[in-house]
């Protein structure tokens, strides 16, 4: 079986010396090797305030921290995600508040989001889902019209394009995942790319306990409570790593992401997504709309490629309100489907999944 996602593991000869030389340096925790990964995250992202922190989670709490979200606010989010996202928001005492998702992309829909907007919203929670970027244009300018901040998701979206700049550098906040099936790992971990120096320096102390890293431990003086969502130098040393590979890997995403939509755009039965104006995708998944889905999906699995949704709509979680309401979630949810995209969808494997999809199911 194709499957839908897949750990890529840098070649032994490469990872086990570098993790061994790490481990028995006698320092794991967190120390020079997050400092390394930080630094080449900022030449990345051309961004020098980016911060590592132990998972994709923990850089959305940090976020909505920052931006002062807490007990009685509204954040406005989408239940087309994975759970982490909103159950972030739920961690601070803040209300999810649904926005409706375009029934053409899946994506957060920003004049649905922008009718909730009130004197409670906090922030608006933006995922760039399975590695399609919502429409940033829109999101931006309400953001300049109501001064409400940005957190934007992209735990799914790494080397993923606004305007041809790597996503994370125009909001107040965005988060990556280096979980591990996501298209850099470090195991767990996660990255938090922040804009204003002060957020920076109150995230830096935020992520250990609230301590000051650059003063001595005995003349620390904690002003506000954090948290222990730091790196450490093991899972540093794993990014590092991983980082020889990711330029090749992302673009293997992103070349079979292309070659589907060019391959499938007028297939019968299948839709394939319409990107927004001035965004990349880096298909974390491959995602496209297809008449009779469950028909699609047993055609594809007893062809030996893996298909199917990957997350629960979050507003069946009873912990959160109900979504039924919302028309775009309701169409977008019973007609789409993923299937693998990543490096290890070959030339041969990606020609299968053409025909087969060219065959009808
Ligand atoms: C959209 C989205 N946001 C956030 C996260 C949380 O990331 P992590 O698993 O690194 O905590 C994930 C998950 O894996 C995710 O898929």
């Amino acid at each position: 079986m194709i499957p839908i996602v897949k750990p890529y593991i840098p070649p032994r000869n490469q990872l086990m010396p570098a993790l061994q030389k790490t481990i028995y340096s006698g320092y794991i925790a967190q120390g020079k090797k997050v400092e390394d990964f930080e630094k080449m995250l900022g030449q990345y992202f051309e961004n020098n305030k980016v911060l590592t922190v132990n998972s994709g989670t923990s850089a959305l709490h940090l976020s909505l921290i920052l931006a002062n979200v807490g007990p009685g606010d509204e954040v406005i989010s989408t239940a087309l995600t994975a759970e982490p996202t909103n159950t972030a928001i739920s961690q601070t005492g803040a209300k999810v508040v649904w926005a409706d998702i375009e029934r053409s992309t899946g994506l957060i829909c920003p004049k649905s989001a922008e009718k909730l907007i009130n004197n409670k919203t906090k922030a608006i929670m933006i995922v760039h889902y399975a590695g399609m970027v919502a429409n940033l244009n829109k999101f931006y300018s309400i953001r300049k019209k109501y001064n409400i901040p940005i957190i934007e998701d992209c735990a799914h979206a790494f080397g993923a394009e606004y305007k041809n700049k790597k996503l994370g550098y125009c909001s107040d906040f965005a988060i990556y995942s280096f979980q591990a099936i996501k298209h850099l790992t470090t195991i767990d971990g996660g990255l938090l790319i922040l804009k204003k120096s002060s957020d920076y320096d109150r995230a830096k102390k935020l992520r250990w306990f609230g301590l000051d890293k650059t003063k001595p431990r005995l003349k620390n003086n904690i002003t506000e409570c954090g948290f222990k969502y730091h790196m450490n130098d093991v899972n540093a040393t794993f990014g590092l790593i991983q980082l020889n590979y990711l330029k090749e890997n992302v673009n293997k995403y992103i070349e079979n992401g292309l070659f589907f939509d060019r391959e499938l755009k007028d297939v019968d039965g299948i839709q394939i997504i319409k990107y927004h104006d001035d965004t990349k995708p880096s298909y974390w998944l491959y995602t496209a709309m297809v008449d009779r889905k469950d028909d699609f999906i047993e055609h594809m699995n007893s062809n030996g490629i893996q298909c199917s949704s990957l997350h629960l709509r979050n507003d069946r979680h009873s912990i959160f309100e109900d979504g039924s309401h919302l028309k775009g979630l309701e169409s977008f949810y019973g007609n789409y489907v993923h299937w693998g995209c990543g490096w290890w969808i070959t030339e041969k494997n990606r020609n299968k999944i053409v025909e087969l999809i060219k065959k009808g199911w």
